[in-house]
């Protein structure tokens, strides 16, 4: 099998590749929360390559990433939300946007139903990152992308968990070191009254509560065939050992050969029970502990571990994104 080209984010690397994009092949660009596996959003025969490469089911949709405001009506009929709706929209795109916010909107009819799943919804998103912003104005078309990893495994945050994942399946990734905030983005569905959290990400949900009101939290169950956002699927960024969640770390001894993933530096008596120990931020703040969980977690997966403890964090700011990820990586 070929290996996918790693090429530094020049400009004419970033032309190269926009052309390959709107071409109908497969790039792994990096974005602002992780690493994604972009693809036209209007050929179905590309998009479709992404889910045979990611091993993707179907049901599972993907989210349109553009680079001009204007291009979100290319993605979304607006026509169909009321004024409180659009009015809810336009404020979470004034101050979010560009940003790790996904919103879910009623969808064009020109958006394949392959990029939705079917759905009458498609979920839409302006990446900060400017690379991202360079390659898919440079494409000159909407970009399909999920994160850059096989189906419920670790997300990437660099450009080698990409080609360790998927390398040999891919045209090119486009290597812009690690990505500044390393969860996705947060994913907010608008079509419904109040607006619906599908998942905790990158944007914290105080920030858009805030700015728009009041939100629910999604109460679609897990174990639906189809959830409403498969991000909720109970085993979902797992590292390929058995991971579990501990409440409180002083107070346990793990088995032999055990990792610990921290929040902050564990007293030397606790440190001492591991084989390998991962600190997400010594100085146990939230946001930095999100930029290293899964570059922690790939460290983890390659160490010689045999089973990871995770210590929980608190669920506020980017700690429920990071609580979210840990409970569906503990899930197996
Ligand atoms: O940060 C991110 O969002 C990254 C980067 C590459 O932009 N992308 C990403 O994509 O995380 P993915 O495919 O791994 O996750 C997309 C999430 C899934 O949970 C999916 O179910 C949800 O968005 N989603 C997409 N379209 C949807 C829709 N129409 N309705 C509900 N949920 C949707
Ligand atoms: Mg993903």
């Amino acid at each position: 099998m070929k290996k996918s080209l790693i090429l530094k984010p020049t400009e004419e690397n970033i032309a190269l590749c926009g052309k390959a994009l709107r071409e109908g092949k497969l790039v792994a660009f990096p974005t602002e929360t992780v690493y994604g596996l972009g693809a036209n959003a209007f050929l179905p025969e590309a998009v479709a390559r992404i889910f045979e490469v990611k091993e993707r089911p179907k049901f599972d949709p993907l989210i349109v990433h553009i680079a001009n405001m204007d291009d979100i009506k290319e993605i979304a009929n607006l026509g169909l939300m009321d004024n409180l709706q659009k009015n809810l929209l336009f404020k979470l795109i004034e101050n979010f946007w560009p940003g790790p916010l996904t919103v879910v909107l009623p969808k064009n009819e020109k958006v394949p139903r392959i990029v939705t799943a079917g759905l009458d919804t498609v979920a839409v998103r302006m990446p900060s990152h400017p690379v991202a912003r360079a390659l898919i104005e440079k494409a000159g078309i909407p970009v399909a992308a999920p994160s850059a990893n096989k189906f419920s495994r670790l997300s990437p945050t660099r450009a080698e968990h990409v080609a360790a994942q998927i390398g040999k399946e891919i045209d090119f990734i486009i290597d812009a070191g690690r990505t500044p905030l390393g969860v996705e983005s947060t994913v907010i569905d608008l079509t419904h009254i109040p607006p619906v959290l599908l998942r905790p990400g990158g944007l914290p949900l105080e920030q858009i509560i805030e700015t728009i009101g009041p939100v629910e939290l999604s109460k679609s169950t897990p174990d639906e065939v189809h959830p409403k956002s498969p991000g909720m699927l109970k085993k979902h960024y797992a590292p390929s050992k058995p991971l579990h969640l501990l409440e409180d770390i002083y107070n346990f001894e793990p088995p032999p050969g055990s990792a610990l993933l921290a929040l902050t530096e564990p007293e030397p008596s606790v440190r001492q029970r591991y084989v390998k120990v991962e600190v997400l931020s010594p100085k146990g703040d939230l946001r930095e502990a999100a930029s290293n969980l899964f570059d922690a977690l790939h460290r983890l997966e390659n160490s010689e571990a045999k089973v990871i403890y995770a210590q929980s964090v608190p669920e506020k700011g980017l700690g429920r994104a990071i609580m979210d990820r840990l409970r569906k990586a503990a899930h197996s």
